[in-house]
């Protein structure tokens, strides 16, 4: 059974997150020198990311060592609000940019030709940087972080798309799926995500509830809630919930921790 954590509401998930991505740096640090990181786009990790940048969370963390990567992104300039990368900069990475090389940050391209291109420089960003051969098993990042769309995908993994069933890629390029806002993504695929060595589910609000029941409680297949797709072949799945969106939930599986 997946490890289910429920906390009261968003500020304490925000606060319990952010000491689960600390946490997982310092043990990634002590055992190889370094933490590779993949954030997670979309409004509910903008609390967690903020509360990373302050200075005595910030302290907690050496992030000379972090590498920091992205599970998916709009296909839109860095600029534009809409942007992941442009959110995880505003919130965090501009606040510790002392600390943190930029050769250290790993954006997916959007400034290319198209998302199929910004697909494919990304994975071979990905190749160099694990010093793997392309298309050879998946690198293994430390901990990837993951949203919960209500519609229950997971990164650009849309309910219905071909994109659920690539095995033999990295990185595609997915048309927008039927929530907001509505863009081309580029998005890592479930063998990359299934090579984690940890996946952190953050998800917050009501419009959760039914995704998180089916998931961590229904047969749902792929193709219907993408979410159940996220099985690391030897990693870890932790889920912070909020009191809100776990209200789906038989009480008796998940006791709330407060
Ligand atoms: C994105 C995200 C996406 C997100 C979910 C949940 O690009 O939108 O990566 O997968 O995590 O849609 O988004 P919220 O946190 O805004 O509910």
């Amino acid at each position: 059974m997946a490890d289910v954590r429920i906390w009261p509401n968003a500020d304490e998930l925000a606060a319990q997150a952010a000491d689960f991505i600390i946490s997982a740096a310092r043990d990634a640090i002590a055992a190889r020198g370094r933490f590779t990181l993949v954030f997670t786009g979309g409004s509910t990790p903008e609390r967690t990311y903020a509360l990373l940048a302050q200075p005595h969370m910030a302290a907690q963390i050496d992030w000379a060592k972090c590498f920091l990567f992205w599970g998916d992104e709009r296909f839109v300039p860095s600029g534009d609000e809409r942007s992941n990368y442009g959110m995880a900069w505003r919130t965090l990475l501009e606040p510790i940019r002392a600390s943190v090389p930029m050769l250290n940050i790993w954006p997916m391209p959007t400034e290319v030709r198209g998302p199929n291109q910004g697909a494919d420089l990304y994975a071979d960003a990905l190749a160099q940087f694990f010093g793997l051969p392309p298309h050879a098993d998946p690198p293994s990042f430390d901990l990837v972080l993951l949203g919960l769309g209500d519609d229950g995908h997971v990164a650009s993994l849309f309910p219905g798309h071909p994109t659920l069933d690539v095995t033999d890629r990295w990185v595609v390029s997915s048309p927008s799926g039927t929530l907001p806002p509505s863009l081309d993504r580029i998005t890592l695929t479930f063998p990359v995500l299934n090579a984690a060595r940890q996946v952190l589910f953050l998800v917050s609000g009501s419009g959760k509830a039914d995704a998180v029941q089916d998931v961590l409680e229904g047969q749902p297949l792929v193709q219907q809630r993408p979410a159940v797709g996220v099985r690391p072949t030897i990693g870890s799945v932790t889920w912070l919930l909020d009191r809100a969106a776990a209200s789906g939930l038989s009480e008796q599986a998940y006791a709330p921790v407060v």
